[in-house]
């Protein structure tokens, strides 16, 4: 079938993020000025560049109690930071309870049971027991089409590895196997992974 968007799918279902698969979530940690820190997962999420390391991550919708977008965006946008969470297939609990809409100052660390730890960079929390956790400098937040829709870069500051997953002198994903979303309800883990090589390697 072909179809354009603005004409619509016509199926039961919109098709678009199951085309977009696996996606890996980034939960994004973040804290208001009010101190108050938040938490919530966002798979339209990706690295971008690697000198400097730069990720990015899309915020798509409003929040009733805020003016503009959701709280993390609300709370990027007063301070400036971030901290991208890695999701092991066994936080997959914990990263749904964490995606609830709630009010801006309840935090979602305590919401799911989770532990946070104070990033080293930056004035943050992050998910103690991640396998690993990007602490980032906003650098731009970009307005796209559409209601509501802004992407969130930024410069990766300060890098966590879990110690056990560091195998060989290599982050292993196998260790804590990552969580992935796919469409609709959908999700992934992946649990093997193999080896090509490059022509021109
Ligand atoms: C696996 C998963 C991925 C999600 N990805 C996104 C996303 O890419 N963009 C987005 O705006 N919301 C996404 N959401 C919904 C947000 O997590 C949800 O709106 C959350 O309440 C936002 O929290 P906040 O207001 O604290 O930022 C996702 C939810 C789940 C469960």
């Amino acid at each position: 079938m072909f179809y354009r968007p603005e004409d619509g799918h016509g199926l039961p279902h919109n098709p678009f993020n199951a085309l977009i698969t696996p996606r890996p979530i980034g939960w994004i940690s973040t804290r208001s000025t009010d101190g108050v820190n938040n938490l919530a997962p966002y798979s339209f999420f990706n690295g971008v560049a690697y000198v400097p390391p730069q990720v990015m991550f899309s915020t798509t919708g409003d929040k009733a109690d805020q003016d503009n977008g959701k709280d993390s965006l609300a709370n990027i946008r007063e301070t400036g930071e971030f901290c991208v969470n890695v999701v092991a297939a066994a936080a997959q609990d914990a990263m749904n309870v964490s995606s609830a809409t709630l009010p801006k100052d309840v935090d979602e660390f305590a919401h799911a049971g989770l532990t946070p730890i104070e990033c080293e960079t930056i004035k943050c929390a992050r998910v103690a027991d991640a396998p690993a956790a990007l602490e980032c400098r906003m650098t731009q937040i970009v307005r796209l089409a559409g209601e509501t829709n802004y992407v969130v870069f930024g410069e990766v500051v300060g890098i966590h590895m879990r110690d056990d997953c560091i195998v060989n002198g290599k982050f292993d994903a196998t260790v804590y196997q990552p969580l992935a979303r796919m469409g609709y309800r959908d999700y992934t883990v992946v649990k093997d992974t193999f080896e090509l090589i490059r022509p021109d390697e």
